[in-house]
């Protein structure tokens, strides 16, 4: 050895030096818990690709908030599941809309206990999946698509979500939201943009979540997997637009992307752990192939690790639960 009196290992010794030294903690208050809830449902189902989420009831979202809160997590990120869809996504829009009234539902159970968040976007509401409206020759039209988003941010905001979270990828959709919340009286309605979206294979069983209709891709509008410095891009045009909070996603397959985007900006810095990769370690553990809740928790602190602030995932509750029996 030619160091014989450099030994790393001695800070390894023990847990309590390990503890000493970690350089990385998850805290349950920078998790938030995606949470899908159906119109129509009188029981919450469960969803085969993502063992353990549930599509919830009306009831049942407000309980599940309830333990979330209880949990100690930071936030929770609403998706709504409409019993009808149409071309224009009316019903991410209408008031009474599954998601504007699982807002409500949720906002009137935990108040400001912890940060309700609402995704805004139309993939959900609309026949043919995609995240925007579609021109006369099948595009989708981004400008078309902007108007849509200010009215659907508006009518969350009015529901009284505090912060939305625009995921379409239209240029220009943080902008358009930030002015239409301030021009109908929501300027503390905060922005979560999700600025670096990919074009990716891990939303697979998201889409079974939603039950959506997409036939084809989202590569024109979602980003392609080969860039880091259009995310850059993507980031600095969020911010200046005025997002409060800037998110990359997925998370695991793209570190390098959240470590060059903490580094470039200095708002907050989100990190979504999609289904495929929530999935991916479900179905290996499942098998007996990997220790899930050691895998859930590295995965954690690799993307805490990478400079994500906020980690969206859907192990929110069970990993704060398992990290307050840890510290
Ligand atoms: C868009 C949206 C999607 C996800 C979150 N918001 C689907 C998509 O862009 O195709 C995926 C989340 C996940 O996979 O967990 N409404």
């Amino acid at each position: 050895m030619p160091y014989p009196e450099i030994r790393p290992r001695r800070l390894r010794r023990t847990p309590a030096l390990r503890r000493l030294v970690s350089e990385t903690r998850v805290d349950p208050a920078e998790l938030v818990v995606p949470m899908f809830v159906k119109e129509g449902l009188t029981e919450p189902r469960a969803i085969a690709s993502l063992p353990g989420v549930l599509q919830h009831s009306r009831d049942s979202l407000r309980k599940a908030a309830v333990e979330a809160v209880q949990a100690g997590i930071g936030g929770i990120m609403l998706f709504g599941v409409p019993a009808e869809r149409d071309p224009v996504g009316s019903g991410g829009i209408d008031p009474d809309g599954i998601l504007n009234v699982a807002i409500r539902d949720v906002v009137a159970e935990v108040g400001d206990a912890t940060v309700v968040m609402s995704d805004l976007c139309l993939d959900e509401f609309t026949s043919h999946g995609h995240c925007g409206l579609l021109a006369p020759n099948g595009e989708v039209d981004n400008d078309a698509t902007l108007a849509a988003y200010a009215e659907m941010a508006v009518a969350q905001a009015d529901a009284g979500v505090g912060v939305v979270g625009p995921s379409g990828m239209m240029d220009g959709q943080v902008g358009v939201v930030r002015k239409a919340l301030d021009a109908a009286g929501h300027q503390d309605v905060g922005v979560l943009a999700y600025a670096v979206k990919y074009a990716s294979a891990f939303f697979g069983p998201f889409r079974e979540a939603v039950e959506s209709a997409l036939e084809g891709d989202r590569r024109t509008y979602q980003q392609d997997p080969a860039n880091v410095r259009e995310s850059l891009r993507e980031v600095a045009l969020d911010v200046a637009e005025g997002a409060d909070m800037v998110m990359v996603k997925p998370a695991l397959p793209y570190l390098d992307v959240v470590s060059a985007v903490r580094a470039a900006v200095d708002v907050p810095v989100a990190a979504y752990q999609v289904s495929g990769e929530y999935a991916m370690v479900e179905a290996a553990a499942a098998n007996g192939w990997i220790d899930r809740e050691q895998a859930m928790l590295e995965t954690l602190t690799s993307i805490r690790r990478a400079g994500a602030q906020i980690i969206l995932t859907y192990w929110a509750v069970e990993a704060a639960r398992l990290l307050r029996e840890r510290y």
